[in-house]
């Protein structure tokens, strides 16, 4: 293998992420030479499957033509300016774009998921404070939920293994009854059960809501909880609980956005809309980092005023990147022209169909889906699972992460039917020989 040598250096000097570094010595990280379409290939040219969208951010597949073009058009024009004093066509027409489709006013960027949390919770609490209710600094999330790792996101995701070792740095943050539908009761439907959590909410709201800014939630599937789902019932309980407590709802889109739930947003399905919208991953279809924060007016123009003090002074370096927001806009532009919401659905009820399989396995337990992501929790999967499932995967020609024991399939949008039949084979193989 000529990459051995490419493994020794990567494993003296490169520090992964979500990883504990020494299980490397057992098994190696996968080095990729290069992407086309959904596959990944590594530097002998064996090929895998990109199932999981290289962690949600893939839309229309590797090494897409259209969007290199853009983003090559762009390099010869201005890579990079600052935002601040500063504006260009690029970040002026996604601006446009998102605020036409989102129903929102106007658009803050950064570069990942945790600063647009870290952005939306700072613009709600700033709101407040400036229309003369300081007290309202309380943030409220959802059990099970994520909305990223640096501190201020971290303190509203609940993910034990991510969040507890560093509690003593985190503010503190009230977490209301997960929405999950697999949590149902017996006999009780999906939107019952969905309307009994958003009870949770309700009851903290008319006890806590004067020291309350925000809620935050993650529409219709808490994709890292693993991929929890839950009927659109429960955000459109939120929205009225939000709007008759005065408190902002924001909806953290970073992972569902940009028609992974089948809506271009998820909370379409609800019929509501957020006061704080949250995107990236999916945003640049997985080419460049890119976030951005979508507010109401009501927001904006509670920090817009003659004192410089008043205004929304939070800033990165790479805001508003030129390259970033053509991959966007190219991206877009796939959407509008390609009907891809349409061919999706297709796609998916062909992927529905041919896992018929799968949901018949006596070991699969809870197969869902929500657009084009699909998960099931494997029963009695035994020690290890994920890892020894990533492994066989592997061998399948799969890239297939699982979390915990649910395995899930979040694939390019470009996938192909011999591509989902290539996808489920490998799936069934893998789970065949991981239980
Ligand atoms: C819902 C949600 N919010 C926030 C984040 C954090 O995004 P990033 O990893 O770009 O910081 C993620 C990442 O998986 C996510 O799924």
């Amino acid at each position: 293998m000529q990459h051995n040598d490419l493994l020794a250096r990567s494993q003296a000097v490169v520090w992964h992420p979500c990883t504990q570094m020494k299980q490397h010595e057992q098994t190696a990280p996968l080095v990729v030479a290069r992407g086309a379409g959904v596959w990944l290939y590594d530097p002998d040219g064996r090929r895998y499957l990109d199932a999981i969208s290289s962690w949600w951010v893939n839309l229309f597949g590797h090494a897409n033509a259209e969007i290199g073009a853009a983003i090559r058009d762009q390099l010869e024009r201005i890579e990079h300016v600052m935002l601040a004093g500063c504006t260009h066509e690029p970040v002026v027409a996604l601006s446009e774009q998102l605020v036409r489709l989102s129903g929102l006013a106007h658009a803050f960027y950064a570069s990942d998921g945790a600063s647009a949390t870290e952005i939306a919770l700072k613009m709600s609490f700033h709101y407040w404070r400036n229309v003369g209710k300081p007290r309202k600094i309380g943030f409220v999330s959802v059990k099970n939920g994520y909305h990223g790792e640096s501190l201020g996101a971290l303190s509203v995701t609940d993910v034990a293994l991510f969040k507890d070792v560093y509690a003593p740095l985190l503010r503190s943050s009230v977490q209301v009854m997960s929405p999950d539908w697999r949590l149902a009761e017996p006999g009780e439907s999906a939107e019952a059960y969905a309307l009994r959590a958003a009870q949770s909410l309700a009851d903290y709201l008319v006890l806590a809501h004067a020291d309350v800014a925000a809620v935050i939630v993650e529409p219709l599937v808490q994709c890292a909880a693993g991929m929890a789902m839950h009927h659109a019932a429960y955000l459109t309980r939120l929205r009225a609980l939000c709007d008759q407590y005065d408190v902002h709802l924001i909806a953290d889109e970073i992972a569902v956005g940009f028609g992974r739930t089948g809506t271009l947003f998820a909370y379409e399905q609800a019929h509501i809309k957020p006061d704080l919208l949250c995107l990236s991953k999916g945003i640049t279809a997985g080419y460049l980092p890119l976030s951005a924060v979508l507010a109401t007016d009501a927001i904006y123009q509670a920090v817009y005023a003659d004192d410089t003090a008043r205004g929304f002074l939070h800033s990165h370096s790479y805001t508003g990147n030129p390259l970033a927001c053509r991959a966007a806009l190219a991206s877009l532009a796939i959407f509008a022209r390609d009907a891809v919401l349409e061919s999706n659905r297709i796609k998916g009820d062909y992927l529905d169909r041919a896992a018929q399989v799968l949901r018949d396995h006596p070991r699969v337990r809870h197969f869902r889906r929500a657009g084009m992501i699909w998960a099931f929790d494997v029963t009695k999967a035994g020690t290890n699972f994920s890892q020894r499932f990533y492994q066989a995967a592997l061998t399948q020609g799969l890239m297939l992460r699982p979390i915990g024991n649910t395995v899930y399939l979040m694939p390019p949008y470009v996938i192909t039917e011999a591509e989902i039949d290539h996808l489920l084979a490998g799936t069934l193989a893998a789970l065949t020989v991981s239980v």
